[in-house]
């Protein structure tokens, strides 16, 4: 199997569990940012290569795309374009449809495919590194620019997408934001018969049989439960349910079943285990997880004061240190096939 190291974002602050990359320009530029910062490795060849984490997923998920014909191909949330490009470079279309709920992450594409509407972004941005990562990204897409259409739209609501004109679908990280019935019903409405989406997803979404989440999930760390009972003991208040952090609704039957209802039959072609970066993990995912879980106690300038505090305490505890099982985020990936 294929291996890489990946800190799966520190977009898992999802306060309000709707879709945390929601409406605003800031979470496409964030986004880009960890795209542009947290490279993970790939070791698919006899030597490693670096790769942005979020493309290093859409290349493994696209490879198992095979559309019923060469026309077009719809990325379902396309957020900021990196999975379309990734569909371009493989060459799995003439076409490509980006389908995008986030104003803000589809700006940040419309900016990297040479769109008109995107070029004000410049002048938000300031930052060296996004801004390299940008050039690298639109030297790639230039030749592709007019063979790309991105749009905006929720996957799970009428879409204005020709019945029946896609030749195959994917989604990238994007489909335990949606209801599956819902998302599926109108995704069977845009495919071709016998056209297939290809997804993948995440571990506090669906437990794998083969690598449940409560024993292998990086939510269920011992770093994390320390740094959580540090804050909660000086504090003085009770420890919140550690569990909650990661109960994922679905296994296997229940999306087969989900998926079936919708008239797709799935399969579950591959796991990945993303390893996180322990450096990534304490800097993006402890404060954000750790957070989601005390909010009720404490306001949010407190308790970034006292989760850095216990992060530190926790740095120099080898039995906080000790746990080297929970460090994963599981990626199941499906392969959905709409009924003739
Ligand atoms: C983790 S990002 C992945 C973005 C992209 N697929 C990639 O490979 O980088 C998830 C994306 O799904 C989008 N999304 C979430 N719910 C959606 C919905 N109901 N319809 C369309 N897009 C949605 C989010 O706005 C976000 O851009």
């Amino acid at each position: 199997m294929k291996d890489s190291k990946l800190g799966s974002g520190a977009f898992t602050g999802n306060k309000d569990n709707g879709n945390p990359y929601s409406g605003d320009l800031d979470k496409g530029i964030l986004y880009d940012i960890y795209e542009a910062n947290y490279p993970v490795i790939a070791t698919d060849g006899n030597f490693p290569r670096l790769v942005s984490a979020y493309r290093y997923n859409a290349e493994k998920l696209i490879q198992n795309l095979n559309p019923v014909g060469k026309g077009r191909v719809l990325d379902v949330g396309s957020g900021t374009g990196i999975a379309t490009l990734e569909l371009l470079a493989q060459n799995k279309s003439q076409r490509v449809t980006g389908l995008e709920l986030s104003s803000g992450m589809l700006l940040v594409a419309k900016y990297k495919f040479h769109k008109a509407e995107g070029t004000d972004l410049l002048s938000y941005v300031t930052d060296k590194k996004l801004l390299d990562y940008w050039e690298e990204f639109r030297a790639e897409s230039l030749q592709y620019k007019d063979r790309v259409e991105l749009l905006q739209g929720d996957v799970q609501e009428c879409l204005e997408i020709n019945s029946e004109s896609m030749d195959g679908a994917i989604a990238n990280q994007v489909m335990h934001w949606t209801e599956l019935s819902k998302s599926f019903g109108k995704i069977a409405q845009v495919l071709r018969p016998g056209a297939e989406i290809v997804w993948n997803s995440a571990s506090h979404f669906y437990n794998d049989s083969r690598f449940p989440v409560e024993k292998y999930g990086f939510r269920y760390n011992g770093f994390l439960a320390k740094v959580l009972e540090d804050v909660c003991l000086r504090g003085g208040f009770d420890l919140p349910d550690y569990t909650s952090l990661s109960k994922p609704k679905y296994d296997f039957e229940k999306v087969r079943e989900t998926t079936r209802e919708q008239g797709f039959t799935t399969t579950q072609i591959g796991t990945s285990l993303q390893q996180v970066d322990f450096q990534v993990f304490i800097q993006n995912h402890v404060p954000v997880l750790v957070k989601q879980l005390i909010s009720p106690f404490l306001d949010s300038e407190e308790s970034d004061a006292k989760i850095k505090e216990a992060i530190s305490r926790a740095i120099l505890d080898p039995e906080a240190l000790s746990d080297t099982k929970h460090k994963y985020e599981i990626v199941p990936t499906f392969r959905s096939v709409k009924h003739e």
